[in-house]
């Protein structure tokens, strides 16, 4: 049985009951179009560590007629992913493929009367849309109105005879064990839809059930949503009860209903977690990402609305990385991350989230690119910001394949940990040294993990250690005995309890882990315990001692 569910203190991917944290990659869009192509991306995976791979699944492709389906595609992948234990999370590219709608079938694209355009100027299937007040061009825009019941019927008939399919052909072994359900929905180039009926519905009445919900959600709300919803009128237009955000929570009302209406369908027929990614806000105006699609802004409006879906996953191609999973995880959603940067903190970040959130998914996109440099066409295609320093240094392959590996191999003792505060975890990125008022880099206080009865304190970047992607891992297995992962950063046990301040080790010991089994190498004293520290990818298990 997979499911999204709390254990411990968090919200995960769950088989059986036990946590499925996915280590995984996302191909690039056009890869799962050719299983053939895909051989070489699987073995890469493998040698990454990954045990999953999200893979696009697209409308035009599954139901090129309308009513004529096929599963030649999918049903290859899937047994690909057999034959190398994996498992897939399968993209619905549907109605909408970032806010825009170039994956749904010819016959929908064609009858522009059946399946309406979304208007950004009036009268207008396809208008200029700014991309941002910074770059004075408009480029062509058109996508599939949210308004279109038609389309959402259609689409929601073409995802139920997909997850049909799937319960039929998989629904036994379950290599699938997640569908995304359409991909970064929204509309750009406008706040909403201008369209003579988007314009009657949005000076109409805001539904008073929905109303009353937004009212009774203001705690969890980002401030300015917040703010306007206390000042609105509790009944009345979109604009009297919403204010300056009116736009955004009518456009979030019709695109999360619309997902809502193809979500419930697929599960309806076959009860598999659902997720929804998201092209972040980056504090943009409305129009400038994708408005109404599931950024953290509108999640009280999603929650409302969309009651099938289990996640609200962020694409994070941004430096603010750990303020991103911040925000989505603080309302107890879990941190399923199925798009992230290929570049420099990649692996660190790999690890960082399954030891510090006990995340579901970890997928760098397009992690085919691992190791190759930062291009300008990929700063086009993710909106990344190119000041971001991380962008100047490509993630070492070799490095994630090692990383990666050691995560794989202890992922049973990692899963079993989920939810607990057993497992823990630091990355320069996220946890930089607190600098001593002397200015004295050598005097700065480590960051650290506490587990009671002793601390890890790490410590990362500095005169001796000039590498800014370190990251450390702790899995506590008694009060004086733990495992560490990690890589580029020192390490110093220190005791917790007063009564017994000093702590010795009795056995450092390096190796790796073969499906949970615990496979020692080297047994390390001496210098290589002096200053203990992990100068390449590395696992330790540490046994210690702690006295008056
Ligand atoms: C985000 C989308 O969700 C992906 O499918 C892909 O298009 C990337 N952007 C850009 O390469």
């Amino acid at each position: 049985m997979l499911k999204m569910e709390i254990i411990g203190n968090r919200k995960v991917l769950t088989v059986d009951g036990k946590a499925f944290p996915l280590l995984a990659g996302e191909v690039h869009n056009s890869d799962a179009s050719s299983p053939a192509y895909m051989e070489h991306i699987w073995e890469l995976a493998d040698s990454l560590g990954m045990n999953a791979l999200l893979l696009p699944v697209s409308w035009e492709m599954v139901e090129p007629e309308e009513g004529c389906f096929d599963y030649s595609v999918p049903k290859a992948l899937i047994c690909q992913a057999r034959e190398r234990g994996m498992r897939i999370v399968f993209l619905w590219f549907g109605s909408w493929k970032n806010a825009e709608c170039m994956y749904a079938p010819g016959w929908v694209k064609k009858d522009l009367k059946r399946f309406p355009r979304a208007q950004i100027e009036k009268g207008k299937n396809k208008a200029g849309r700014t991309v941002s007040p910074a770059i004075p061009v408009k480029i062509p825009y058109t996508s599939l109105s949210y308004l279109g019941e038609e389309t959402a019927k259609a689409d929601a008939k073409a995802f139920a005879a997909f997850m049909g399919f799937l319960k039929d052909y998989d629904g036994a072994i379950q290599t699938v064990v997640a569908v995304q359900v359409e991909n970064e929905t929204g509309l750009l180039g406008a706040a909403r839809e201008v369209s003579d009926e988007a314009d009657e519905l949005f000076n109409g009445p805001v539904p008073e059930d929905f109303a009353d919900w937004m009212r009774t959600h203001t705690d969890t709300m980002t401030e300015d949503v917040r703010n306007s919803v206390l000042a609105g009128k509790l009944y009345g237009s979109w604009t009297e009860v919403f204010g300056p955000v009116a736009e955004e929570v009518f456009s979030a009302w019709h695109v999360s209903r619309f997902v809502e209406t193809v979500a419930a369908a697929g599960k309806a027929v076959y009860d598999l977690p659902m997720t929804v990614n998201c092209w972040l806000d980056k504090g943009g105006a409305p129009g400038t990402y994708p408005t109404g699609g599931p950024v953290s802004r509108v999640h009280e409006v999603w929650d409302y609305c969309a009651p099938s879906i289990d996640a609200y996953c962020p694409d994070i191609y941004v430096p603010q990385f750990k303020a991103v999973c911040d925000e989505y995880t603080r309302r107890g959603n879990p941190l399923f991350i199925p798009e992230a940067s290929t570049h420099s903190y990649s692996a660190p970040r790999l690890v960082y989230t399954i030891g510090h959130y006990h995340a579901a998914c970890y997928s760098p996109f397009g992690f085919d690119d691992i190791g190759k440099p930062f291009t300008a066409v990929q700063a086009f295609l993710f909106g990344a910001d190119v000041t971001d320093p991380a962008l100047k240094t490509p993630q070492n392959l070799e490095e994630y394949q090692q990383l990666g590996q050691m995560l794989k191999g202890m992922l049973p003792l990692l899963s079993e940990a989920y939810g607990s505060d057993r497992l823990q975890a630091l990355s320069a990125e996220t946890d930089p040294a607190v600098p001593h008022p002397s200015g004295n880099p050598m005097l700065s206080i480590p960051p650290s993990m506490d587990f009671g009865s002793f601390r890890v304190q790490v410590s990362f970047q500095g005169p001796t250690n000039p590498r800014a992607d370190g990251v450390c891992l702790c899995l506590q297995i008694s009060e004086e005995e733990c495992w560490l992962l990690g890589n580029a950063c020192g390490l110093s046990l220190v005791s917790a309890e007063s009564g017994k301040p000093n702590l010795d080790y009795l056995l450092v010991e390096e190796g790796s882990f073969e499906n949970g089994i615990w496979k020692p190498g080297r047994r390390l004293n001496g210098d290589e315990t002096a200053r203990l520290s992990m100068d390449r990818p590395t696992t330790l298990h540490i046994r210690f001692f702690r006295y008056a």
